[in-house]
């Protein structure tokens, strides 16, 4: 059975010819399109490694069929700096060593974007912590997660103030 998903994947639409209908969508963002920044880790919605932005929300692109996302628009690592410059998100991780083997990260900063663009981040590191709580990390580089996520938070609002000013 043929069956066809058009998703524009960042910012660019894409339409990919699946012979099986129960392609995930970490599948075919990895194997068909190739972009392999997104994570496989446990592929069964536990660690959080293979998140990505669909219509602005974070989801675990390994629970995800493709098929049931047909004309999303999705955001993946891949997507997220601009012009070369990297998203305040990516900064505020290396500015915060929250990082270590680097596995989780790009799960871990595209939950990041997510949260701070729900409204979710907050200045409260319990709360940042409750919101990530979805991303493990098995190196243990929480500690730099929470505060890259705050500062990144405090970047990107303060931008947004002074966009409207
Ligand atoms: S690979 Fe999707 S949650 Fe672990
Ligand atoms: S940095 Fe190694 S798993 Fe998170």
């Amino acid at each position: 059975m043929d069956i066809s998903t058009t998703l524009t994947v960042n910012g660019v639409a894409r339409t990919i010819e699946l012979d099986d209908p129960r392609v995930t969508l970490l599948d075919l963002l990895r194997e068909r399109l190739h972009l392999t920044g997104t994570k496989k880790g446990c592929d069964r919605g536990q660690c959080g490694a293979c998140t990505v932005i669909v219509d602005g929300r974070r989801i675990n692109s390994c629970l995800a069929l493709a098929v049931s996302h047909d004309g999303a628009e999705v955001r993946t690592i891949e997507g997220v700096a601009e012009r070369g410059r990297l998203h305040p998100v990516q900064e505020a991780f290396i500015a915060h060593d929250g990082l270590q083997c680097g596995f989780c990260t790009p799960g871990q900063i595209m939950s990041a974007i997510g949260l701070i663009g729900e409204g979710q981040a907050g200045a409260d590191p319990e709360r940042v912590r409750e919101g990530m709580s979805g991303n493990l990390c098995r190196c243990g580089a929480y500690a730099g997660i929470v505060e890259a996520v705050l500062e990144a938070q405090r970047t990107l609002a303060a931008a947004n103030r002074k966009e409207v000013a």
